[in-house]
């Protein structure tokens, strides 16, 4: 660990015992690829949450920066940072929550699919230290292709006789961040009133908005569907292009993360009726995963959704995302066993 642990001040351990108590009423989080392009504003917010007693970042380079930088900000939340793998244990043992961004993002040109052969082996080390050192925590993973690695990640765990699917989380947030915010945009609404079911996974045509159930209800051309249904799935690729070669999406995935983390915290306290949608282990189709809307409580996902009623347009998105969705799944499955 880079800076001092929670039972020690600066000038030893009699003022800093007060700093632990202080803290210790919210929940220890690991970010694993923190100081990357999202681990940082990640990072960054992730000490703003009230909910955060504890904070870890790993990577396995730039820690101790961003941690000394970090860790100045006069929020609760403890920090520590962790570099290289030999320090995975450290980062891991005792968390409740496991962020992970870690892995390359998309240059133009590139499909998230395209970044599987560096980021399934990195998701597959870092479950395997989520296996040994924290069973029981709940990892939201980020890391791309998410529609096969969080196959990988449950693949893991089963080998280590330590999944439970409750806990096991792809992050499909942005999907509906995006969704949110150009809905909103061709309704004339504020952005927070509006709430878009974004269903399947998370690349291209699997990335299956559901706008015949927007809230507030309301109705869409057909040419405003196409739009929409566009630029949601292409919203990854719009920013890749517009960065030009300097990475994917960041800011408003660190967003987004946050957002979603901050509600898997509020399920872990307790509080009733948060609904998300994440990339789940899953029956609501006849594939082993998919991302629908979930009810998060104590123990992880607590409720899967069922998809409601779709319209002609929707069941027609939904089985080309089904049969995409499928050869991913069972590469992420493969990787692992081969
Ligand atoms: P980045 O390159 O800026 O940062 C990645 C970080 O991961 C780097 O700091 C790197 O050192 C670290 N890393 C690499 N190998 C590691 C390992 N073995 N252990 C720990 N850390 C390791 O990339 P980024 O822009 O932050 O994107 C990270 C990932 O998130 C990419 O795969 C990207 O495609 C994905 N992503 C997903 C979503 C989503 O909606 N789920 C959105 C945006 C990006
Ligand atoms: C996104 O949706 O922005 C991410 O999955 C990153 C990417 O490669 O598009």
């Amino acid at each position: 660990p880079s800076n001092n642990s929670p039972t020690e001040g600066p000038l030893g351990l009699e003022r800093g015992i007060c700093r632990a108590k202080g803290g210790s009423a919210g929940f220890k989080v690991a970010i694993l690829g923190a100081a990357g392009g999202i681990g940082q504003p990640l990072a960054m917010l992730m000490k703003m949450n009230p909910l955060v007693s504890v904070l870890h970042l790993y990577d396995v380079v730039n820690t101790p920066g961003v941690t000394a930088d970090i860790s100045h900000m006069d929020t609760g939340a403890v920090v520590r940072g962790f570099l290289g793998q030999q320090q995975l244990e450290g980062a891991l043992t005792g968390m409740d929550l496991v962020i992970i961004p870690a892995g390359v993002p998309r240059k133009p040109g590139m499909t998230r699919d395209d970044l599987f052969n560096i980021n399934a082996g990195i998701v597959k080390t870092l479950c395997e230290g989520i296996a040994k050192c924290c069973p029981k925590a709940i990892v939201n993973l980020i890391s791309n292709p998410v529609n096969s690695t969080v196959p990988i990640a449950a693949e893991v765990f089963k080998k280590a006789g330590t999944f439970d699917p409750k806990r096991l989380l792809g992050v499909t947030m942005l999907d509906v961040v995006r969704a949110n915010t150009f809905v909103a945009e061709v309704l004339g609404l504020d952005p927070r009133e509006v709430d878009v079911p974004v269903v399947g996974g998370h690349a291209g045509v699997t990335i299956l908005p559901l706008l015949s159930q927007v809230k507030p209800p309301c109705s869409f051309t057909q040419k405003e569907i196409d739009y929409l249904t566009d630029r949601i799935q292409n919203g990854g690729t719009e920013v890749v292009e517009a960065k030009a070669g300097a990475g994917s999406a960041t800011l408003s995935m660190a967003y987004a993360a946050v957002k979603f983390a901050d509600a898997c915290l509020r399920g872990l306290r307790g509080d009733a009726g948060i609904v998300e949608c994440s990339y789940v282990a899953s029956h609501v189709t006849e594939l082993p995963f998919f991302a629908s809307k979930v009810r998060l409580g104590r123990t992880g996902v607590e409720e899967i959704h069922a998809l409601g009623p779709l319209n002609e347009y929707e069941r027609v998105g939904l089985e080309k995302a089904k049969k995409e969705l499928a050869a991913s799944i069972q590469k992420g499955v493969s990787f692992v066993n081969k």
